[in-house]
């Protein structure tokens, strides 16, 4: 634990540590191998926030069946449905081939968990759904991985951050049933954990969860290139009058640049870049429960 701890705090050495990335390490990686693809959120007016999705990030908007609005950008897909606001009906995870996802079927149903009809228009009928103890859909399916041209605002799906009231049975599901590996956990004084970061590939976290008094979508990222495109990404939002609610700053867990806008909704929505990207060997890490660790570059939003 104290190993772990002294690599969290000190971002140069992690940064060292983590130099030995997928691209010259040959060892199998423990990840499932899948990537957040697409999400769905539920909201009381679906049509403005799928404009909103469709001025502020550039993103294409037809209807889907089912009521469903999709949101499309290169490598960003926001499903948008009639429900309760800052809720969503789904996340989905993409795995490259069809292989992948017949061992995650095959590992979810060996640990118990049911396998629900899949709720996604963007997957074809080889994918599956599970339903997390929040009541969170979970679906898995099969994307090929997309190459993009250059474009001037690039912003990828990367990862999605639920709030619960139920924490360590939600991390437990995560970890033990979908084979979530958690790379970094926040735990109080106490020893109790407020929050924990997983993935399901080379990169820190696809999915974070924290603690708190209400069950809710806390936020969702999209992935830009790098600190330049961070800076971009600002001033495209000044010119739309979109104010950045929190940031710029660098989260501990993750190393992420990153800052959060407000959708009508009231959902965080993140730009983020330069995730770290973990070696296959990492040791999980521990972080204090304090707002440096959100955002170490100064003040910090706590959930709890
Ligand atoms: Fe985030």
């Amino acid at each position: 634990m104290i190993i772990a701890a002294t690599i969290a705090y000190s971002p140069l050495l992690r940064q060292a540590l983590t130099m030995n990335t997928h691209t010259n390490d040959a060892r199998p990686r423990p990840e499932i191998g899948a990537r957040l693809d697409q999400l769905c959120l539920q909201s009381p007016d679906p049509k403005r926030l799928a404009s909103f999705f469709e001025r502020v990030y550039d993103m294409q908007v037809r209807s889907l069946p089912g009521g469903l609005i999709e949101c499309a950008a290169a490598q960003r897909r926001v499903l948008v449905t009639q429900g309760t606001a800052n809720r969503v009906a789904f996340v989905g995870y993409a795995f490259p081939d069809a292989a992948a996802l017949s061992d995650q079927r095959a590992a979810v149903a060996a640990r118990g968990v049911a396998l629900l009809a899949n709720p996604s228009p963007l997957f074809d009928e080889g994918a599956f759904a599970v339903r997390d103890p929040d009541g969170n859909q979970v679906v898995f399916g099969i994307r090929p991985l997309e190459t993009v041209a250059s474009e001037p605002l690039p912003g990828r799906l990367q990862h999605a951050v639920f709030r619960t009231t139920r924490l360590d049975e939600m991390v437990d599901f995560y970890e033990q049933k979908l084979r979530f590996i958690p790379s970094d956990k926040v735990r109080d004084g106490e020893g109790v954990m407020r929050a924990c970061f997983l993935r399901t590939d080379i990169e820190h976290h696809a999915l974070a969860i924290f603690r708190s008094p209400e069950t809710r979508l806390d936020h969702f990222s999209f992935e830009t290139t790098d600190w330049e495109h961070i800076r971009r990404w600002a001033d495209d939002f000044s010119v739309k009058r979109v104010p950045i609610f929190w940031g710029v700053g660098r989260h501990g867990p993750g190393n992420d640049l990153f800052f959060m806008v407000k959708d009508p909704d009231d959902n965080l929505v993140e730009i983020s870049a330069e995730i770290e990207q973990v070696p296959s060997d990492r040791v999980m890490g521990t972080w204090p429960h304090e707002e440096r660790t959100l955002n170490v570059w100064g003040n910090a939003i706590m959930r709890s």
